[in-house]
């Protein structure tokens, strides 16, 4: 089964609302000649921002993303955003589970799982993060780490079309460090993770998953990583930040 490439640009804390609307156009006028059956992107403004880049974006095969999301539907929650709220903002995929919100705001395999869930019940798209961080690595437990976060994010989670399901494999060690991870290091664990997918749900969607590398791409190591049997697109910080950089990436990752 051959899988659509699919690049996600992570803004993370950055761009305002009219920033936001300025990169979503230049992005839409330099991606116009380009075909989405071949190449799927989207970007991740900041939830303040979400409505401006899908307003932006009409008309063109460009996603919206949020970044985190809440799991309950609407409630006393200060400060949190539902799946449902997300939905009507504009956005497709929802990222579930990065590591700095692992890192910084204490998300667990359990939290990162009912986010995805959620995500799943509102029709959008989860894409779920996961990877070592270096003391894993360097300790020899980065498999038994990854097999762990892919089995108790994946838990349960109802879905049978793998084209609604996106894992993006992150090794922390990699993410804004200018260190990418080396593409036979991410072949390895994507491969791994493939194999655990047949095993959670089925051969169908261990096939059809897009699993995708994060960690420091950029426009001049998309085509190496892309190369790779299991790599099926990126989830990329910095480098999306910069509207030129950003759609280089989603050109590089076309060749497949
Ligand atoms: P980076 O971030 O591309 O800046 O390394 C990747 C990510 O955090 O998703």
């Amino acid at each position: 089964m051959s899988r659509t490439p699919l690049i996600v640009g992570n803004w993370k804390m950055f761009k305002t609302i009219p920033e936001t609307t300025a990169f979503c156009l230049g992005l839409k006028e330099d991606m116009a000649g380009l075909d989405g059956k071949k190449v799927g992107a989207a970007v991740a403004p900041p939830f303040t921002a979400l409505s401006a880049a899908a307003q932006a974006l009409r008309g063109s095969f460009i996603s919206v993303a949020a970044q985190d999301v809440f799991w309950a539907e609407s409630g006393a929650y200060t400060g949190e955003v539902s799946p449902k709220m997300l939905a009507d903002a504009g956005c497709r995929f929802g990222i579930s589970g990065h590591s700095e919100r692992r890192q910084y705001f204490h998300e667990t395999d359990d939290s990162v799982n009912k986010k995805a869930a959620a995500l799943i019940k509102e029709g959008l798209i989860p894409v779920i993060c996961l990877g070592e961080t270096l003391a894993d690595r360097q300790g020899g437990s980065a498999f038994a780490v990854v097999e762990r976060q892919t089995r108790e994010g994946l838990k349960g989670l109802a879905v049978k079309d793998p084209e609604r399901l996106v894992i993006a494999y992150e090794p922390v060690w990699a993410i804004g460090t200018g260190q990418t991870a080396t593409p036979n290091q991410a072949q390895e664990v994507q491969a791994f993770i493939r194999k655990l997918l047949g095993e959670i749900f089925s051969s169908t969607m261990a096939q059809g998953v897009r699993i995708l590398y994060g960690g420091s791409v950029k426009p001049e190591n998309i085509g190496e990583l892309m190369a790779m049997n299991d790599v099926d697109g990126a989830l990329v910080g910095g480098a999306s930040l910069d509207v030129k950089s950003f759609a280089k990436i989603v050109r590089g990752s076309i060749s497949r």
